[in-house]
C-alpha cells in the first residue's frame, strides 16, 4: 500500500496533468496519474475528438501509457483531478471516474487500490466498481 508522501505526489502530478488535456469540444480539463510498483508516476489528460465518442478519458490514458511503457510494471494507486475552479459541478460526486475508466482500472489493478479523487477523496477500487465485468 503506498504511503502518504506517496499519495501526494501523485494527487500533485494529476492536478498538474490538467494543464496538457486537448479539451477544445467541452473545455472540462482532467488530469490523472498512475503509481506504479517501481515507483515511477505515469500521468495522463483527457484527450478529445471532433467525433466525440472517440475521446478517451484521462484515467485511460493514464493507465494505457503506464501499461505500455512500463509493460512489468503494476499499477498500485491512481488519481484523478478535474479541479472544480473552472466548471460548473452539481457537487463533489460529479468530479468520480466514469464506468468505463472503473472497467478499465479493474483490468490492471488490484481490487483494494487506492483512487484519490481531487475534492472527494480517496477510495477503494472494489468500492467505485463492486461488480466488474470479467471474462
Ligand atoms: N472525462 C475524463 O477524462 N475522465 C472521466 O472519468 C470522465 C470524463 C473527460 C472526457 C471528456 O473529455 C470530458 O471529461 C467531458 O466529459
Amino acid at each position: 500500500m503506498p504511503d502518504a508522501n506517496s499519495i501526494d505526489r501523485l494527487a500533485a502530478a494529476a492536478r498538474a496533468a490538467r494543464a496538457v488535456a486537448y479539451a477544445p469540444y467541452s473545455k472540462f480539463c482532467v488530469g490523472a496519474a498512475v503509481l506504479l510498483d517501481n515507483g515511477v508516476i505515469v500521468p495522463g489528460a483527457n484527450v478529445e475528438n471532433a467525433s466525440y465518442g472517440l475521446t478517451c478519458c484521462a484515467e485511460r490514458v493514464a493507465m494505457f501509457a503506464a501499461r505500455t511503457q512500463h509493460a512489468q510494471a503494476g499499477i498500485v494507486a491512481l488519481a484523478v483531478s478535474c479541479g472544480a475552479d473552472d466548471f460548473m459541478h452539481a457537487g463533489d460526486h460529479t468530479r468520480m471516474p466514469c464506468g468505463a475508466c472503473r472497467q478499465v482500472m479493474v483490468e490492471f489493478m488490484a481490487p483494494d487500490t487506492p483512487i484519490w479523487i481531487d475534492g472527494v477523496g480517496t477510495h477503494k477500487l472494489s468500492d467505485l466498481l463492486p461488480t466488474p465485468f470479467k471474462l
